[in-house]
């Protein structure tokens, strides 16, 4: 159950919400450490951006009640899922690269997503104009691009059989400075907070870190291959992230994981 999301910066990736959810629990923290920290009573019209599985369309539909809230993402499958798990909500398969809102919005509410587009100074002016005066943006993104689960990705890719099929594969591309974030946006909002936080993921089960970018970073890799070659490269790529992120005597494997927030109202 998987097909392609493309993007405006042209990364096709396939989605499977289930491999996505595997490890939900970690992956929903930072979404419900977002929420907690937007400041907005009873806003009328909420969007979940990029809403995957609709796992975190919930929870904004359980603080809003009264909010009609619209889930926006490019993945058929993903939206069949957040269908079925938010009934409460409505979803629409957009890209969000070129989405337009039906209404200024409240609430536009982004968790883990936006990072897959690039050309973010346009994007992010551009969604803060679809707000409603006094509205909210509020995103997270990972900020993992250096670190050895995504940047051994690149590495494997480049040496190997598998190397000319992955030649054009770009991944999600590295989100900006924290800075640059405060200099797009600080001239056209009413307030703005920036911060990152590092979790400690403590992920179960064998080969953690790459079971979790199977969910996410590693997919645009992983499409372009024949499964022979899959399981080739997805082996080297194992054998080069394990002394990153040993799991330890407890059965645990630690996965710090850098994280942007950016809270900007119109
Ligand atoms: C990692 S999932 C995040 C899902 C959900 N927001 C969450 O917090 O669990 C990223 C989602 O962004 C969607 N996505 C990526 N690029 C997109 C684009 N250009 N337009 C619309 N959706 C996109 C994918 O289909 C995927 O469902």
């Amino acid at each position: 159950m998987s097909e392609p999301a493309k993007g405006p910066v042209g990364i096709a990736t396939s989605w499977d919400p289930s491999i996505y959810l595997r490890y939900g629990d970690e992956r929903l923290r930072p979404a419900l450490d977002l929420l907690a920290k937007v400041d907005a009573d009873a806003p009328a019209r909420v969007v979940d951006l990029g809403c995957g599985p609709g796992n975190v369309s919930v929870f904004l539909q359980q603080r809003w009640p009264g909010a009609d809230v619209l889930g926006i993402d490019g993945s058929a499958a993903m939206l069949e899922k957040a269908r079925r798990a938010a009934p409460g909500c409505r979803f629409a398969e957009a890209d969000f690269g070129t989405w337009t809102a039906e209404a200024p919005v409240d609430v536009i509410y982004s968790n883990a997503a936006l990072h897959w587009l690039g050309g973010h100074d346009v994007l992010f002016r551009r969604l803060l104009g679809q707000l409603a005066p006094g509205g909210t943006l509020a995103v997270q993104m990972p900020a993992m691009h250096a670190a050895p689960i995504r940047a051994l990705q690149h590495e494997v890719a480049a040496t190997g059989p598998w190397a000319p099929l992955l030649a054009d594969v770009g991944g999600a591309p590295p989100i900006l400075e924290p800075g640059q974030y405060w200099d797009i946006l600080k001239p056209i909002a009413a307030s703005l907070d920036i911060w990152e936080t590092i979790y400690l993921h403590a992920l179960s089960g064998e080969n953690a870190a790459v079971q979790w970018a199977s969910g996410t970073s590693l997919r645009p890799f992983l499409d372009p291959l024949p499964e022979g070659l899959r399981a080739e490269f997805l082996a080297a790529y194992t054998e080069a992230v394990a002394p990153h992120y040993p799991r330890r005597a407890d059965g645990t494997t630690l996965l710090p994981f850098r994280r942007l927030f950016i809270m900007a109202r119109r």
